[in-house]
């Protein structure tokens, strides 16, 4: 049995089994329940977890990448049900599994990543979301070249050092009019990144930064958090013609 507990103040905790222990005491959870109390007297909002809480309480390995960023690539990509995505290099796996959670079933995310020791952390996480049937986590280094035959992907998605080293290749795995979506953190590496797909011939690319500012409601008034994640990576978009 694997449970979400949310804490009054909002903590969350990933739960295994029946029973549970931290600093707010010794909590047991019944089948079903939607609530529970410890037996310091603390209560806790009782829940399936779903795919944000997997995202937040899964494994790492190395930096991985924020909600904000991947609902960009969703967004501007446009993936759907049933498509076909490369996704390189996989860390973690967040955004593979946010994308095997759009293709669905009939879709397919083969995700690549060149540390096994990373690339077992994702199966896990993979597996944690109830995705494997539709993200498999390869190990391999992309810069010696993708397995998939030519025009066989609707998307690539790439997160990686040297990305634009890469990027004669997914214009062979990609069709025609498939899209890719590139993450940069530096702004310099962005710029290779777009002058490569000048050079290949993509069309409709750009470059955007998503800043994002939480709001803080409070008795003195209402203003964005002070505390928030000032840069993470710059998203370059294009399409092959
Ligand atoms: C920033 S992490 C990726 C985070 C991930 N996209 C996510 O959603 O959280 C970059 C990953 O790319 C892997 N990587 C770097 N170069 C690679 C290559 N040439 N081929 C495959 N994986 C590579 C690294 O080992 C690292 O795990």
């Amino acid at each position: 049995m694997k449970k979400i507990l949310i804490s009054e103040k909002g903590r969350k905790f990933l739960v295994k089994g029946a029973e549970f222990h931290s600093n707010h005491g010794r909590v047991d959870i019944e089948e079903g329940a939607e609530s529970a109390r410890s037996h310091l007297g603390h209560r806790f909002a009782v829940l399936d977890p779903d795919l944000i809480d997997i995202y937040e309480k899964m494994p790492r390995a190395g930096s991985y990448m924020l909600k904000k960023d991947m609902g960009m690539i969703l967004g501007c990509l446009g993936v759907g049900t049933g498509a076909v995505v490369v996704d390189a290099g996989t860390g973690s796996g967040a955004l593979a599994i946010f994308l095997g959670n759009v293709v669905g079933a009939s879709g397919k995310v083969y995700s690549y990543e060149r540390k096994p020791e990373f690339a077992a952390v994702a199966r896990g996480n993979v597996k944690t979301a109830g995705l494997e049937d539709v993200v498999s986590v390869g190990v391999c280094d992309v810069l010696e070249g993708f397995r998939e035959d030519n025009g066989s992907v609707d998307f690539v998605t790439l997160d990686l050092n040297e990305a634009w080293k890469t990027l004669e290749e997914v214009k062979r795995i990609l069709r025609r009019g498939g899209r890719i979506a590139i993450y940069n953190p530096y702004i310099e590496h962005a710029r290779l990144v777009h002058s490569r797909l000048v050079e290949l011939g993509f069309m409709e690319i750009q470059t955007i930064e998503s800043v994002t500012r939480e709001m803080e409601f409070r008795a003195q008034g209402t203003r964005p958090k002070t505390s928030r994640v000032g840069h993470s990576g710059y998203l370059t978009f294009a399409r092959k013609v």
